[in-house]
């Protein structure tokens, strides 16, 4: 009975599960939605309570307590947590040695305190903490065969096509003291040119931007076409070397002949004896990492002597003889006057906070986002609190937390969503499992309407050059435009007519539109502006439905079986077809001859110089992506097929084919061609 009053009544064991269900939450937010919503401090702080909790409740141990792991990035958790599913076909390795993660500290006492407990003269290894997505690389008799993700520490996600799309990365290492197991362990990155130029990219396809460059580069980790990954241009550092037999006795030692065996290892790794160095290092690197061409976010500290390491040991999730410190984030505190709602193309309405000016990273900012309802609700936000405010990486602003006890005397009320759009006052839905409120009048809410017009002419879609946001707000306001089917009725007089536009510029703008006419089915379903139907995706659909017509009668299971269309995508385009609005567009821009259908050079056969061939394609590419070149197979009359067999008429391969089926094609005397050869064959070189 004791025991049972004591469990339900005793507070700290409530605290036990409530941070092991926070802790849990932020984890899954942080590695397998990519959008964290607790501060790497505060979670630090939670963990640090939860472990000292747990020393004190022992009949508490749970080895599932985010004490004990650590967080997981595999793709079929997504999908069980209810995720949009995904058609992630990585495989699934274990681990020859747990990817453990390390443990963090924020200040000088601390680290003072874990060097004080390291034998007297140990020396310490300190190198930079890059921000990325950490990697296990595989180098069986000097051949790189395996790059697993961190996973959950256990088992990852093999991704090696993608992996050696990295030039910096040795595919084949002939050294006489390599030893004939190596992994090396580093860190994967989007140097912060690559993430800006992906982002405006992005930008211009009206696709969501990456929040900061370790998001961009896990997404583009995961991505199934290698080619894709090589055009992004990933870069990595390697920092620790596993493995039998390796060669020399310190940590430092390992890295120097790693880098002369051609691994990619930072210049910034030094050996400190005491305190006063490691510090020395840490204020260095705190100043100078803002010139360096890839994010980091603290310093690690290593014991260098490798008996030691072993001598101290691991604890369930991280090493003894290793720690980082983490730098200070930027972030300021400043006033939250108003939250206000911004309505966007495909009706999301976006808490924004108003906030009393500050500076951060060199910009005044006034404006940044509160994400969504969860999030203010979660961190119980209210208008007048002080708010912690972060740029850092990010391209907008966010608020990623509050200042306790800020928030005012007697405020008026809790945080309340609004129930209807401030835009055009229509009741706003919340779809089930996703986190955004969305307006549903998709037909007539101001923001919604000019969004989908400003898509519609952009460059990817249909390239109408001269009605920028601006025009075609004025055109909206005087009842000229209000959908993308009224493009087609404007006249030359409706566009010379309005401020800093004349008789040319009207002229150029008709001509524009004329033109667009021309824009091939595949790039007119794009600009149709059905959510979720990026460019990729709309010519993958294009593909499979060769017309409007046909497109709009298909079947949840046929647009599904189209790479790339899950069940969410494929509900979108069936609730595009059931809106009359819609339909009633769809006639009017036929009626002004945009293409509906692939026309027959697209549709049929460019020639028949691969009929009855079976072509299997393998490999990374330089010129084309996978699916164009699936698309080119089929185009010349040819069928690709996924496995290797007696009945390939022959391989296309590109870089780093998978040995098992270049051997196997070996074994069955099937032709390999480069990509050369095959575009020289259909003769599109
Ligand atoms: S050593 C046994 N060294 O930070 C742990 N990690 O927060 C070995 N990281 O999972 C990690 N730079 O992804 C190490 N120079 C560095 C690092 C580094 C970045 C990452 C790594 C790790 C995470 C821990």
């Amino acid at each position: 009975m004791l025991d049972l009053f004591s469990q339900i009544e005793n507070p700290e064991r409530d605290e036990i599960i409530l941070l092991r269900r926070q802790l849990e939450e932020a984890n899954y937010q942080y590695y397998v939605l990519n959008a964290p919503t607790m501060l790497d401090y505060d979670f630090d702080q939670k963990l640090r309570r939860l472990q000292d909790l747990e020393a004190r409740h022992p009949d508490m141990f749970d080895p599932k307590s985010p004490t004990q792991h650590v967080g997981s990035d595999l793709h079929e958790e997504k999908a069980e947590k209810g995720q949009q599913k995904t058609k992630k076909g990585f495989e699934q390795v274990a681990h020859r040695y747990p990817m453990l993660s390390l443990s963090n500290t924020y200040s000088r006492e601390e680290v003072e305190e874990w060097m004080s407990k390291l034998p007297q003269g140990a020396e310490v290894v300190c190198e930079l903490k890059y921000d990325g997505l950490s990697i296990s690389l595989w180098y069986e008799h000097g051949q790189l065969t395996k790059a697993l993700t961190r996973g959950d520490g256990v088992k990852g996600d093999n991704v090696l096509q993608n992996i050696q799309t990295i030039a910096r990365i040795p595919k084949l290492i002939v050294q006489d003291n390599m030893p004939e197991y190596v992994e090396m362990r580093g860190e994967v990155l989007l140097p912060w040119q690559a993430f800006e130029r992906l982002n405006k990219e992005r930008e211009q396809d009206e696709e969501p931007l990456f929040a900061n460059p370790r998001n961009a580069a896990s997404g583009t980790l995961k991505l199934q076409d290698s080619s894709e990954v090589a055009r992004r241009g990933l870069d990595i550092y390697l920092y620790y070397m596993l493995g039998d037999n390796l060669p020399e006795q310190t940590h430092y030692d390992r890295l120097q002949i790693a880098k002369q065996w051609g691994f990619p290892i930072s210049d910034a790794v030094k050996v400190c004896k005491t305190v006063e160095e490691v510090m020395a290092y840490i204020h260095y690197w705190d100043i100078e990492r803002k010139n360096l061409p890839v994010a980091t976010d603290g310093i690690v500290l290593k014991v260098n002597n490798l008996a030691l390491q072993e001598e101290l040991g691991y604890t369930a999730k991280s090493p003894r003889w290793a720690i980082a410190y983490k730098f200070p984030a930027e972030k300021q505190l400043t006033r939250l006057n108003a939250i206000t709602y911004q309505v966007g193309r495909t009706g999301v309405v976006t808490p924004v906070a108003n906030l009393e000016a500050i500076q951060l990273s060199g910009t005044t900012v006034q404006r940044a986002t509160l994400h969504n309802e969860d999030f203010i609700r979660q961190l119980d936000i209210r208008e007048g609190d002080m708010v912690w405010v972060e740029k850092g990486g990010e391209i907008i602003p966010k608020i990623i937390g509050k200042e306790d006890n800020s928030t005012l005397p007697n405020p008026t009320s809790y945080y309340a969503f609004p129930s209807h759009c401030p835009e055009c006052g229509t009741q706003l839905v919340r779809i089930d499992g996703e986190a955004a409120w969305r307006c549903p009048n998709e037909a007539t809410c101001p923001p919604q309407i000019k969004g989908k017009i400003e898509h519609y002419v952009s460059r990817k879609a249909m390239n109408i050059e001269g009605l920028g946001s601006e025009t075609i707000d004025l055109l909206y306001s005087q009842g000229l435009l209000h959908n993308i089917a009224d493009i087609y009725a404007l006249s030359q007089s409706d566009i010379a007519q309005q401020e800093r536009l004349g008789e040319k510029s009207a002229q150029n703008i008709l001509a524009s539109i004329e033109q667009s006419k021309q824009i091939p089915w595949a790039r007119v379903l794009f600009a149709l502006g059905i959510r979720m139907v990026g460019e990729t995706t709309a010519k993958k659909i294009a593909r499979r439905f060769p017309s409007i017509d046909q497109l709009q009668w298909a079947s949840i299971e046929q647009l599904t079986a189209i790479e790339d269309v899950g069940e969410q995508i494929a509900n979108n385009i069936i609730a595009y077809f059931n809106d009359m609005h819609n339909l009633e567009i769809i006639y009017r821009l036929r009626q002004a001859n945009v293409q509906m259908e692939s026309t027959e050079e697209e549709a049929t056969p460019q020639s028949n110089v691969l009929q009855g061939k079976s072509i299997v394609i393998s490999g990374v590419f330089a010129h084309h992506s996978r699916d164009e070149y699936k698309a080119m197979i089929e185009a010349h009359g040819g069928k690709n097929v996924g496995s290797v067999s007696k009945k390939t008429s022959f391989i296309l391969a590109g870089d780093n084919m998978g040995p098992e089926k270049r051997k196997k094609a070996q074994d069955l005397g099937v032709e390999i061609l480069n990509e050369d050869d095959f575009l020289a064959l259909i003769q599109a070189l």
